[in-house]
């Protein structure tokens, strides 16, 4: 099974669950890990067996559930040891008060406490969980701050309605955030150096106040560019037309409607980057006048004059320098030689090209199918893969790219 970048084989994540009532919410967390290609194992200490069973995780995690340190069959398998160190990262959630301290005290008198104690090569994360006047009882945050200062990582929980019927700081981090910041962790930083400027989505050119055209583009590709480049350490500003799609972390998102606003957009942050990748379907026309109320039915005409949109990529092409400038091309015929013509005319590094007229791939589709081709013609074909580890894909030939004779990037 691909990690995340589709190269090598999965990372394997210790997901640690103590007994709170957000017990339920490690389901969640596993099961996203899991689809993101992460190889799980859950340690759930006695009391979480009390809010969910072993037989959940196991379903979810598709590994055993760890349980027991005196356990036959368990330690047979593997030990609990050897596991922990072939894990890239340990996670505690929920973490109770109650491990906390034992960590902090190094206790190790169950299975769980047993492998953090042992875990000391790999990073170890809490993800708190518990009553307001626990988390914060001055021994709960000695705890915290101790751990902290040893090299321990947490994942801040929530102010907000408690189970408990209190309000305040306790609430179990958003599992999605969770897992986003376990995905970071795991990635190496090897575009630290890199400010990524990133497009998607599609662009509304409005018609009149409730009318407008647009194309089926869903921004899925952008938005995982943008997120892979983040995990991997870039400054990321995205640049996204309207779509449904969750903003990544830890990237600076530019809301836009149409092609002119995408293009100052674009301008404004181009100088301040390294590498810019254009995965937005920008509408190549725009109607050439905008109604300013809405087009009554009987007075319409039934032809909308268009004029053409600005063309982003082949402006920056003119400007470049020494960034990089990676485009896509949506075709839905005679693929490579129109991705060809593109890359000269608008003086690309790089291409990614799409067939459109493919249904299970492109515009909406959870994954793609494309071809890398650069400026030397080379043409090379990647495999059907989903968007996230392409999204990496791609941006793995940022150091390619860089690595050419005459190509420095302005760091
Ligand atoms: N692009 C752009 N500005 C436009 C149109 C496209 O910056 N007004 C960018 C897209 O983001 C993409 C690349 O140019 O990275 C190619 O887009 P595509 O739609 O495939 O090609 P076009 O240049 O629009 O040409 P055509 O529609 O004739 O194929």
């Amino acid at each position: 099974m691909p990690d995340a970048k589709g190269t090598e084989g999965p990372d394997t994540v210790l997901v640690g669950v103590t007994g709170g009532i957000a017990a339920y919410k490690s389901c969640e967390i596993i099961r996203s890990m899991v689809k993101e290609g992460l190889d799980v194992h859950a340690v759930m200490t006695r009391n979480a067996q009390e809010f969910i069973t072993p037989l959940t995780l196991q379903v979810l995690s598709g590994n055993p559930v760890w349980t027991e340190t005196f356990h036959l069959t368990q330690e047979q398998e593997i030990g609990h040891i050897s596991l922990v160190d072939r894990s890239s990262l340990f996670l505690i959630a929920p973490a109770t008060a109650n491990v906390l301290g034992k960590v902090a005290a190094g206790i190790a008198d169950d299975l769980l406490t047993t492998m953090v104690c042992a875990a000391t090569k790999i990073p170890v994360v809490f993800a708190p969980s518990m009553n307001v006047n626990m988390y914060q009882n001055p021994i709960t945050q000695e705890n915290i701050k101790r751990l902290k200062g040893l090299g321990y990582v947490f994942i801040e929980p929530e102010e907000g309605d408690l189970a408990c019927g209190y309000q305040g700081v306790g609430r179990l981090a958003d599992p999605q955030e969770i897992v986003e910041h376990v995905l970071s962790r795991l990635e190496p930083k090897d575009l630290q150096n890199e400010r990524i400027l990133v497009t998607a989505g599609p662009t509304e050119e409005a018609i009149d106040p409730v009318r407008f055209l647009t194309n089926p583009s869903s921004g899925k590709m952008g938005y995982a560019i943008a997120r892979a480049a983040a995990q991997r350490g870039a400054q990321v500003t995205l640049i996204s037309g309207p779509t449904a799609c969750t903003p990544p972390l830890d990237v600076t998102l530019v809301r836009v409607r149409s092609a002119e606003e995408m293009r100052k957009a674009v301008m404004k942050a181009f100088p301040k980057s390294t590498t810019v990748i254009m995965a937005a379907a920008v509408s190549d026309f725009s109607p050439a006048s905008r109604a300013k109320q809405k087009v009554k039915k009987q007075d319409a005409s039934l032809t909308v004059k268009l004029k053409t949109t600005p063309d982003i990529l082949f402006e920056l092409g003119q400007k470049k320098q020494d960034r990089l400038l990676i485009g896509f091309a949506a075709e839905t015929q005679s693929l490579v030689k129109n991705a060809k013509e593109k890359v000269e005319k608008k003086n690309l590094d790089l291409i990614v090209a799409n067939d459109v007229s493919r249904k299970e791939i492109g515009f909406q589709s959870d994954s793609n199918q494309v071809k890398l081709i650069g400026p030397d013609g080379k043409v090379s074909e990647l495999p059907f893969l989903p968007k996230r580890i392409l999204a990496h894909r791609v941006l793995d030939q940022i150091e390619i790219l860089r690595s050419r004779p005459g190509k420095k990037g302005r760091r």
